[in-house]
């Protein structure tokens, strides 16, 4: 006997059931992956003009202006073949922590070290609103490089390691110097910005200098993974870091290696865990170099 069709009256209580199941569940759910509805998603590009799409963006942001970010301009890439063969270490997924050995080869940090030379000047920190100097939260210098081949091949990788995603910006990078005493203070690296016009989804700390004692990069709200494995590349030795005090995991500068790290989740918002600090040097120079990649979400456009 085939099965008669629903009753009028069973179909409504479905229907009663389904709109608030979907309003406050499935729709929070799979919004995330669909930040816009427009029909194209946010992983594919049309046309490679995305980077017109910044005339829109508030001038305060300066996402406008190739002083603050690399465009892709189609100049050719050279790059040194040996220089990619980096290895990826998974620290946590959530917020995604990536340790990576050989980011940049000896040869690109020793160059990369060579060109801030001249370029030093305070670091400054930015507080939402003004920019200024303030050495008892941020003490080192740092130089914008020119993008150079050497730059440009790491913008390249930079883009490479994440999937070359559109509607990703790298910004202008700048190496860090850490004398002695130099440090910054724990602080995020995202501004909650994303929407007055972007943000920053993710961060590289390059170490291109490490002769120095001190000056580990702590992240208080980590976990140092179980085992001695980590120990290569994290302070271990509860003696090590600043004076037995630290909190969470610390980084030691390793000249090459880089960690990641994403500072946003998929819905924009920051991760409170990305909360982290260049313990000071104690001893000799550090330099760092920062890749911030940019995420500015695809604009409807009026008329498609
Ligand atoms: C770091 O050392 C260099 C070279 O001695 C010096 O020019 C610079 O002013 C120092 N920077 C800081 C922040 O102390």
């Amino acid at each position: 006997m085939a099965p008669s069709p629903p009753k009028l009256s069973t179909l409504i209580t479905w229907l009663l059931y389904f709109v608030p199941v979907y309003i406050f569940i499935l729709d929070p759910l799979i919004r995330p992956f669909f930040p816009d509805n427009s029909s194209s998603s946010s992983w594919e590009d049309e046309d490679g003009s995305a980077f017109e799409e910044w005339d829109h963006t508030p001038s305060t942001l300066h996402l406008t202006d190739d002083s603050f970010i690399s465009p892709e301009d189609g100049v050719p890439v050279n790059c040194p073949g040996e220089a990619e063969g980096y290895r990826v270490h998974l620290l946590s997924r959530a917020p995604l922590v990536l340790y990576i050995e050989n980011f940049v080869s000896s040869a690109e940090a020793d160059h990369l070290v060579d060109i801030s030379l001249n370029k030093y000047t305070p670091s400054i920190i930015y507080d939402g609103v003004t920019e200024r100097i303030d050495p008892s939260k941020r003490l080192s210098d740092r130089a914008l490089l020119d993008r150079d081949d050497t730059v440009r091949c790491l913008e390249d990788r930079a883009r490479a390691f994440q999937g070359w995603r559109p509607h990703l910006y790298i910004e202008r990078m700048w190496a860090q110097r850490y004398n002695a005493s130099g440090h910054y203070r724990h602080h995020y690296d995202w501004t909650g910005s994303l929407a007055r016009g972007g943000d920053r989804l993710s961060t590289f700390m390059v170490y291109l200098g490490a002769d120095c004692e001190g000056g580990g990069t702590n992240f208080p709200r980590l976990r140092r993974p179980v085992g001695k494995a980590w120990c290569r590349f994290l302070e271990c030795d509860e003696d090590e870091g600043a004076g037995g005090m630290q909190e969470g995991i610390t980084f030691k500068p390793i000249k090459g290696n880089a960690i990641f790290w994403e500072n946003l989740r998929a819905d924009g918002t920051g991760y409170p865990e990305t909360w982290h600090a260049a313990y000071p040097v104690t001893k000799g120079t550090k330099v760092g170099l920062n890749i911030w990649s940019w995420y500015q979400p695809p604009k409807r456009r009026v008329g498609r």
